[in-house]
């Protein structure tokens, strides 16, 4: 999907804009319940009472550790040993349902296995978004490899299929999505389009822990892929990492990279007799890290789908708003999860006010909600000097990454259950669009 089929709404009409706003100044009261405020009174921006009176408190707070945590910790404190790494290891793999894994001390690490693991010729292409974390790229470096950056979809966040294809040449050989905050990348055309033209497919799936496609988990679709357990991420052991492997010889390669004493890779192979020397770098995760992965995947499926739930109460109610959109694919047959943003954009001239307004008459109103911008790797200098790289990254101009950063809106992700405060949110969005010609 290009950048400009942007999943556009049906302009909603006046009559529903006053169904939708007007329900307040008519005594409905918003959910059911709020008292017939919002749109008859004034903006809190001037001097009118807050929509938002319920106090955040730590609604929105991450990690959530518990008594499980703490006891794992204390365990390993007055026990110290390895064993939560093969643990975690095991856990992982039959949770994905995939045949190799390996645990590494963040994500960053698990990428640098994988560009090391793939054992490409220096030049190669890899096709990869601008839009991410630098950890996504930069060690590409490393390896010779030169990534060739593809616009985004700005309505999705994600890998612009079509953008890719306008930008292959003989020397790319891999395409690397990501999920972004939780929304599954759509891997099955990407990968269709890879396989036709021979092409490795590798997935950055450091946000998407226990999101599906067509029921299959991120993380799974491609031969090689990372998931980080930093501790923003949806399993957080607050720096942690793991790589996941289709192919035993990936699996092995991408081991001996970091792992000296080899874990898991069986003397068959071809780099057991590395064991002992390795190849220079040390990357094993911290047993404490570990041990905190282990305590989150248990309530890892029911956290992501509660999360889901409220997230899709409070957005099933606002995007009634016109010119309000959120970060979505439209597709059913993806299973999201959300974590750190509820990221929801808008439409300027749909709205009939400016964004940066209308956070500002929201903030007012007490929603903690702020204009959102994601740096552009490729607009950074290291892309820019050769020195750093094989031969030097094309820097394109990416119109749907620049949409995304002109129109994002990010609200907070609730951590727990907070109806009330859901509640309140739905009204002060309401009550702003009412009073949008004011803005
Ligand atoms: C998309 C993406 N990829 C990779 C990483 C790297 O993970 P880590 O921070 O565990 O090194 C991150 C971390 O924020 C990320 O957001």
């Amino acid at each position: 999907m290009s950048h400009q089929e942007t999943h556009e709404k049906p302009r909603p009409s006046r009559r529903d804009f006053l169904i939708s706003t007007g329900a307040l100044a008519a005594g409905l009261g918003v959910a059911g319940h709020a008292p017939a405020r919002g749109a008859v009174e004034k903006l809190a921006l001037h001097g009118g009472p807050k929509a938002v009176t319920v106090p955040d408190g730590d609604a929105a707070a991450w990690p959530r550790y518990g008594a499980a945590e703490e006891q794992a910790i204390l365990d390993l404190v007055r026990a110290p040993s390895y064993d939560p790494i093969g643990k975690l290891e095991d856990e992982w793999k039959d949770f994905l349902g995939v045949p190799h894994v390996k645990a590494h001390f963040n994500g960053t690490s698990a990428l640098a296995s994988m560009f090391f693991a793939l054992n490409l010729p220096p030049g190669s292409e890899i096709l990869v978004p601008s839009y991410t974390f630098f950890a996504t790229i930069v060690p590409m470096r490393l390896f010779g490899l030169v990534p060739v950056f593809v616009d985004i979809n700005p309505r999705t966040l994600n890998f612009d299929l079509e953008d890719a294809k306008k930008r292959l040449t003989p020397r790319t050989k891999a395409v690397l999505p990501v999920h972004w905050i939780g929304l599954p990348a759509d891997m099955d055309h990407i990968s269709e389009w890879a396989n036709e033209k021979g092409l490795i497919v590798l997935e950055d799936a450091a946000h998407a822990h226990g999101a599906k496609l067509k029921d299959k988990y991120m993380g799974a679709w491609g031969r090689m892929s990372i998931f980080s357990y930093q501790m923003s991420k949806p399993l957080p052991a607050i720096e942690g990492g793991m790589g996941v492997y289709q192919d035993e010889n990936d699996f092995q390669r991408a081991t001996a990279f970091g792992n000296y004493d080899m874990p898991g890779v069986s003397p068959e192979g071809g780099y057991f007799k590395y064991k002992g020397s390795g190849l220079g770098l040390k990357f094993r995760m911290h047993p404490f890290a570990a041990a905190l992965a282990r305590c989150q995947l248990k309530g890892l499926v029911e956290r992501n789908e509660s999360g889901a739930q409220q997230t899709r109460q409070l957005n099933d109610a606002i995007l009634q708003l016109p010119g309000l959109y959120e970060q979505s694919s439209g597709r059913k047959d993806v299973q999201r999860l959300y974590y750190a943003w509820n990221m929801l954009f808008i439409d300027e001239r749909e709205a009939g006010m400016s964004r940066d307004k209308a956070v500002e008459a929201l903030k007012a109103e007490g929603v903690r909600v702020s204009c959102t911008h994601y740096t552009l790797q490729h607009e950074l200098p290291l892309y820019a000097e050769d020195k750093w790289w094989h031969h030097k990254p094309e820097i394109p101009d990416l119109p749907g990454s620049r949409q995304a950063n002109a129109t994002c809106t990010g609200l907070p992700y609730f951590t727990k259950e907070v109806p009330e405060l859901v509640e309140q949110y739905v009204a002060a969005f309401r009550k702003v669009w009412a009073h949008q010609k004011e803005l």
